[in-house]
């Protein structure tokens, strides 16, 4: 993991001269990084995709302030392995290929989705019948080491599995789906140990959300630790990191990195974003308040400068408590690299949102100064002796 890190990360700086002496052509003379300005310590990464990479805007915005890419959806199972062993690598080859043309890690994106509606029919059946305990397992290996082999010259990192608790409070430590009902907890076993022996030297992830509920967190490290017990390779926990304008999050995630820290684990934040238009409602009462959201859409145009600058305020304060803890938060990577890429603009419901340091313009955002101009300055590149919980 570390020497793939290290020659990523000396490729990565290398590159960084001719790309601040190119800055000037697509954003005016701004000439800032945030990778630099991360200073080793943690990688700054991102999502994105083939469309967005074959961009020049965009990808020269990628290539000057990350290390480190996640292709938001073309590795995902579905999209690699459509039906058992028909493989269809086209997208997530060419994703892959940008990130070695330009001397940048890949962070594997994901291997296993247990979630029934993130898992092809295919998978769920053997012969007409539901899938056995025996085929699930092999099935899972097959994938699993067959798309990890084919990017371990470039993935440092892969989300091996990804959201496999269940929400909420309750007793039940795993999500219901085909995954956990035909073999409990050794699908989690199985992918981990098969991308171990595919990509012995990365770092290899459990990814999740909601961890800032303390009910799930708990039942996150409940899992982690039977997953320990059971032998699986994990190293790092995935904070995906999707929050909400006026969320108070500072101190869940404390505790998730608390946690982490004593299950021994390092922290990965793998899909950070701030919602500017808040989507809670829409999961409370039934789903009676769909319609009406539906129908909310306050910011079309752009967004207003005192909801910029409690965005500014708000990254600015997650930030704090990532250069905090890096020693063990590996990477930050944002779901998406401007606004109108984001995925809050459809989901879960069509909106204009603003939730990324980039704006429709490709231009950085009150929120990037704040944590640009933090991260740079260097009284705050030296760590705290023992961060609090
Ligand atoms: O590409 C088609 C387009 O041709 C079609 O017209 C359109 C109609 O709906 O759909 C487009 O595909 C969509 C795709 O995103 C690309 O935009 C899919 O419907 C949509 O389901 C898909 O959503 C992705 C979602 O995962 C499900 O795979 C989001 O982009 C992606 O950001 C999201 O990523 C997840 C992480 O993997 C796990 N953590 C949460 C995160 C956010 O939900």
């Amino acid at each position: 993991m570390r020497r793939k890190v290290l020659i990523g990360f000396v490729i990565g700086a290398l590159s960084v001269l001719p790309m601040a002496l190119q800055a000037g052509s697509f954003a005016g003379k701004d000439t800032r990084s945030l990778k630099e300005a991360a200073g080793g310590r943690f990688l700054l990464g991102v999502a994105t995709s083939p469309k967005v990479l074959a961009n020049p805007v965009d990808s020269a915005l990628v290539k000057r302030h990350f290390q480190i890419l996640t292709p938001d959806n073309c590795m995902k199972p579905q999209a690699v392995q459509p039906s058992e062993g028909a493989w269809n690598f086209k997208a997530a080859d060419s994703f892959a290929d940008f990130a070695r043309k330009n001397g940048l890690q890949v962070t594997g994106h994901c291997l296993v989705w247990a979630k029934d509606d993130r898992t092809s029919a295919w998978m769920m059946e053997e012969n007409g019948a539901p899938v056995s305990r025996e085929t699930m397992l092999k099935r899972i290996e097959t994938h699993v080491t067959k798309v990890a082999k084919r990017y371990a010259d470039v993935a440092t990192m892969w989300d091996v599995v990804n959201e496999a608790v269940a929400d909420g409070g309750g007793e039940q430590i795993l999500r219901d789906s085909v995954y956990s009902r035909t073999t409990g907890m050794d699908f989690l076993v199985t992918a981990f140990k098969a991308a171990r022996a595919a990509d012995p030297d990365a770092l290899l992830i459990y990814n999740d959300y909601g961890d800032h509920n303390p009910a799930k967190l708990a039942k996150i490290v409940t899992m982690l630790k039977e997953l320990k017990r059971l032998g699986a390779p994990v190293d790092a926990f995935g904070m995906q990191g999707h929050f909400q304008i006026g969320e108070e999050s500072i101190k869940g995630m404390r505790n998730t990195i608390a946690a982490m820290r004593e299950l021994g684990l390092k922290v990965v934040v793998s899909e950070l974003d701030i919602d500017v238009i808040p989507r809670n409602r829409w999961w409370t009462d039934g789903g009676k308040h769909r319609e009406e959201l539906a129908k909310i859409n306050p910011y079309p145009d752009s967004l207003p400068s005192e909801l910029q600058q409690r965005l500014a305020t708000q990254y600015l304060a997650l930030f704090k408590v990532f250069v905090e803890n890096s020693d063990i938060i590996e990477r930050v990577s944002f779901w998406n690299v401007h606004d109108e890429e984001s995925w809050l603009n459809n989901f879960p419901w069509k909106r204009v949102n603003h939730p990324l340091f980039f704006d429709r313009q490709r231009q950085p955002k009150p929120a990037f100064d704040a944590v640009h101009k933090y991260l740079s300055a260097p009284e705050n590149h030296v760590r705290p002796p023992s961060p609090t919980p």
